[in-house]
């Protein structure tokens, strides 16, 4: 590998990575299911030359590949194909060149620790026990007893092993029983998913997001984990403790392994791990600590924040306080797997406000921002009737109602009032959102205080201002009860950002700073207002400033 082209500045380290739930995005046939050539069709919108486009870096489409949808997509049988719902390679391809013409980059999601049950590697392994590709997934005897080889749960619920009654053995699957789990022990099928990832950087991907990351790394005796905490989490991805079952450190050589791979024509590409509640030593390591492995690892923590200043200052300080020098922070407010921010902390009506707050926080930290379909226009989650569930932890859930799983944030997008919102001339696989009528894009394009105007703003000033692309960070301990201030400086520019988390108004002194100017604000205010000494800010109003003389 050159040297000269790892030097080269990383375009993922400032970069505005947008998640497409490609089924929800964009439907071009009316059949009501997002698409490819949809998404083409949105590319505009995403990113051109003009003021009008969000102005994102890159898009991280989940799985697109055959798959009988047992986990809708996260269930692979074939790594290297289009499912037909969303296209074909033909699609993909011009997809690519299209994307690459409006400068945006392509990053696939990759399942590597599971693959379907239909997968045909799957089927062979299956039909004997001399089989080659046994070993390609986790196999084992029952217990003497005649049970499951040991006490691993599925993160779906229930064990984690289902036995295969014509060979004897059960087999392994850390989520559904239709997802059985690939075996990164063994070298060939190593070698088999290194080859995917060739196939797909040959067709113009600029990297991968590795789905589930941590399941990779089990325990080489798989022993029983020692004790198993009930599941938490709101969607279901809870994990047993303590772990043997994920997370062995055996994973980061498999880890650098496909770094190896995927940079051996001399350019680094983009890798991002899925691990949830990371200790601050496998943060470091993803992050390069012993080697190149992972560009970064997905940030959960600010999704996690309770509503309080000090909640997010220390989540975002505590995973970058973890970062070997050099490395790249990152943050994200919401994924498929969660409910969507708006809808989280917006119970008592203010979810709108709050949302605009921390997403000027997100824009305005160092690092990579993920954002997720739906979010820069404000989308709440959808309402799902127990008879429409898809998503198999809504299925698997004892009051539907209730915990209707993961549809909820998966609804289609939103891009107009008009027949389907936009999304699709037929009838949508998941029920439209109720809010289509007043959030969508075509009317947020024209309304100057829409979520839709603050987001471009806010892309916009963070790749004009250099301070926010490249400066310190530097928060202060000075300041009223629930507000977050901090600094960016890059030496020649400093803003301030200072960002009230209370339900009432606080007044912040502007540091040592006896005036400054307004650069963007999540409320209304005169454009570039001057400010001397300190700024009075309204409820969940975020400003932020630059120094002037
Ligand atoms: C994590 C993905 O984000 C989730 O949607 C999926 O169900 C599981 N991994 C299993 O692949």
């Amino acid at each position: 590998m050159s040297s000269d082209s790892l030097a080269k500045p990383r375009w993922w380290e400032h970069s505005v990575i947008y998640e497409i739930y490609v089924r929800s995005f964009q439907d071009s046939n009316g059949d009501g299911i997002g698409d490819l050539p949809g998404i083409i069709q949105r590319l505009d919108y995403l990113r051109n030359d003009t003021s009008d486009s969000l102005g994102i870096d890159a898009i991280w489409l989940t799985p697109i590949y055959p798959s009988p949808l047992y986990d809708y997509g996260y269930d692979v049988s074939d790594y290297t194909g289009i499912d037909p719902a969303y296209g074909s390679l033909d699609d993909f391809d011009r997809l690519a060149r299209e994307a690459e013409q409006h400068e945006i980059k392509i990053v696939l999601d990759f399942v590597l620790n599971h693959s379907s049950h239909m997968h045909p590697w799957f089927l062979e392994s299956r039909s004997n026990k001399q089989s080659d590709r046994r070993d390609w997934y986790v196999w084992k005897d029952p217990t003497p007893e005649g049970g499951p080889p040991n006490n691993w749960q599925s993160v779906f619920g229930g064990p984690a092993w289902t036995l295969d009654e014509p060979t004897g053995q059960y087999y392994l699957h850390s989520f559904l029983p239709q997802q059985p789990d690939l075996n990164w022990r063994n070298p060939s099928l190593r070698k088999a998913m290194h080859d995917v990832v060739r196939f797909w950087i040959q067709r113009g991907v600029s990297g991968f997001r590795l789905d589930a990351t941590a399941f990779i790394g089990k325990d080489a005796q798989l022993r029983d984990n020692l004790a198993v905490a009930p599941t938490s989490g709101t969607s279901g991805l809870g994990v047993s403790y303590p772990l043997r079952n994920m997370n062995h450190p055996d994973m980061h050589d498999w880890l650098r392994e496909l770094r190896h791979v995927v940079d051996e024509d001399g350019i680094e590409r983009f890798l991002v791990s899925e691990i949830y509640d990371l200790d601050d030593d496998a943060i470091a390591l993803l992050h390069g600590s012993e080697g190149p492995e992972m560009s970064m690892s997905f940030n959960f923590e600010l999704i996690g924040c309770s509503w309080h200043a000090e909640s997010y200052r220390n989540a975002v300080e505590s995973f970058s306080d973890s970062l070997p020098s050099g490395a790249t922070p990152n943050t994200a407010l919401n994924n498929h797997d969660q409910s969507r921010s708006i809808s989280r902390f917006g119970a008592d009506g203010c979810g709108r406000e709050r949302a605009r707050l921390v997403a000027m926080l997100q824009f305005a930290l160092p690092g990579a921002t993920f954002i997720y379909y739906g979010e820069e226009i404000g989308m709440l989650d959808g309402v799902i009737p127990p008879d429409r569930i898809r998503d198999p932890v809504g299925l698997r859930s004892l009051d539907k109602a209730l915990n209707p799983g993961r549809d909820p944030e998966r609804t289609p997008m939103q891009w107009s009032s008009g027949l389907g919102a936009g999304f699709t001339t037929g009838e949508a696989w998941l029920p439209l959102g109720s809010t289509a009528q007043e959030i969508n894009v075509e009317l947020e394009c024209r309304v100057p205080e829409s979520m839709l105007t603050l987001y471009r703003s806010l892309i916009s000033l963070r790749t004009t201002q250099q301070a926010l692309r490249v400066g310190q960070y530097r928060a202060f301990d000075d300041v009223p009860d629930n507000v977050y201030l901090f600094e960016r400086d890059s030496g020649s520019q400093t803003v301030l950002v200072a960002l009230n988390f209370a339900s009432e108004p606080r007044k912040v002194p502007i540091q040592s700073w006896k005036s400054a100017v307004v650069l963007a604000c999540t409320h209304v205010r005169q454009e570039r207002e001057r400010i001397e000494g300190a700024i009075s800010l309204r409820p969940l109003e975020g400003v932020i400033l630059e120094h002037s003389s």
